[in-house]
């Protein structure tokens, strides 16, 4: 029992493995809906590391300024604030759907895309209805940028159903649609989007309900209205020689980290050649040290693109190392889960379910969830959050501080790992 236990850990393992080289491709950025249905998940799928974000978030503020920033809107929030009518006149509100979801997006415009795939039918209408809108011959839907079909994704806190306040509009830019087997009912949408630009969310028009009606399997949507939020002011040029320089040295901190992944430096807590595979994924990025006019919209345009990349990289590297963990928790998960089964006697009955498990068992299972995600939370490298509060930060030179802040952590808990091997 105790061999083919192991021989079954192992290929777990090398799936998770395939899931993680894949998901890497997508920058993990992909979100597939979980259908309610799909109890299957309870023996395979990888188990949820944190979803008590509002909370989280509350218990962070705390310790962390930079939380402040973050907040949280109720569905049925429709109320103008009063921050909003004040400079109503400087942008423009758009009215479109609004897609809530498990992930956070930087605006990195052209510079990469995202794939979401819509199974839920709300997901689904709001896709067709979009795509209705655009032409759609063939798979591209429309190559004006301006005229792409968009919609708002936002993070959505699944302990308190509440949405973040800060959103990112993305473009389709591709779709595909999948059938349900001999038939012509959609199973599901993939759209490969480009996240533009962020916007902040201050009405949601049809938010009252919306939870139920979603649990219904309700084609109905959400729709907000939302505020492009202006990029960085253009800040006196004394000013942006320092950001230059400090956005370069990030992309430094950058290249120093990947040589650590690459060294395989604290691999324990991952499944086996995470690491170095992650360091040879992680992009160089260079950032030029321009000379033209410090006033110019082109030399900021180029700051925050260099900068969105970078955020953008981190926020991979966080998915990959969560999706490690998470792929280490499924096989201690269901290896204990078997084991349980098995100490119940008679036919192993598969997908084990949690309640056919013996209180001790379901005890054990638990406590194991829940060092997991302890050991996570202490990482600090954090996919969805942090990249909230990033997003969520008014200027840039505030937003080069968090991200650095995020990255010297990781660089000196790598440090760390290195002074401790040399001391041996
Ligand atoms: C993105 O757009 C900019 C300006 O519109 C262009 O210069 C650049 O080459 C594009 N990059 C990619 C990767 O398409
Ligand atoms: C994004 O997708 C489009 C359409 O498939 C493709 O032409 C483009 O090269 C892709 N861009 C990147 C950065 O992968």
């Amino acid at each position: 029992m105790q061999s083919s236990l192991r021989c079954c850990r192992g290929v777990l393992l090398v799936l998770s493995y395939h899931v993680l080289l894949d998901a890497r491709i997508d920058a993990l950025l992909v979100h597939v809906p979980t259908s309610s249905s799909n109890r299957q998940s309870v023996a395979l799928g990888a188990h949820s590391l944190t979803t008590c974000l509002e909370s989280l978030s509350l218990e962070r503020r705390d310790s962390e300024e930079f939380y402040q920033y973050l907040s949280w809107i109720d569905l049925s929030h429709n109320k103008v604030r009063e921050d909003d009518t004040e400079n109503s006149g400087a942008s423009i509100r758009m009215t479109m759907p609004l897609y809530p979801l498990g992930a956070v997006y930087m605006p990195t415009r052209n510079i990469s895309n995202h794939t979401l795939v819509n199974v839920e039918p709300q997901n689904v209408q709001m896709a067709l209805d979009l795509l209705g809108q655009a032409i759609h011959e063939g798979p591209t839907c429309n190559t004006d940028p301006a005229n792409r079909p968009r919609f708002c994704a936002v993070l959505r806190a699944m302990d308190t159903g509440r949405i973040a306040s800060i959103g990112t509009v993305m473009s389709i830019i591709e779709a595909e649609k999948q059938y349900h087997y001999g038939t012509e009912d959609i199973a599901r949408i993939r759209l490969t989007c480009r996240a533009e630009e962020l916007v902040q969310i201050f009405r949601v028009e049809n938010g009252e309900e919306w939870s139920t009606k979603r649990i219904m399997k309700s084609r109905e949507y959400l729709k907000a209205t939302v505020k492009p939020i202006q990029s960085s002011e253009y800040a006196p040029s004394d000013n942006t020689s320092p950001l230059q320089e400090e956005v370069s040295k990030l992309a430094k901190d950058l290249k120093t980290i990947k040589t650590m992944y690459q060294l395989d430096l604290g691999a324990e807590d991952f499944p086996p050649d995470t690491l170095p595979k992650l360091g040879e994924a992680i992009q160089d990025i260079a950032v030029e040290m321009t000379e033209i006019d410090k006033d110019s919209r082109q030399f900021w345009d180029d700051l925050e693109n260099d900068f969105w990349r970078i955020a953008q990289e981190w926020q991979s590297i966080c998915y990959t190392l969560r999706q490690g963990q998470q792929s280490l928790l499924s096989a201690e998960r269901n290896e204990l889960m078997v084991e349980a089964a098995c100490a119940k006697g008679g036919p192993l009955q598969l997908p084990i379910h949690m309640e056919d498990l013996q209180p001790q068992y379901r005890e054990l299972v638990q406590r194991l969830e829940r060092e997991a995600q302890q050991k996570h939370i202490e990482l600090g490298m954090d996919a969805v959050l942090d990249f909230q509060v990033l997003i969520s930060l008014a200027d840039t030179a505030k937003r080069i501080e968090w991200l650095n802040r995020l990255m010297t952590r990781e660089r000196l808990r790598l440090e760390k790992i290195v002074s401790l091997q040399f001391a041996q």
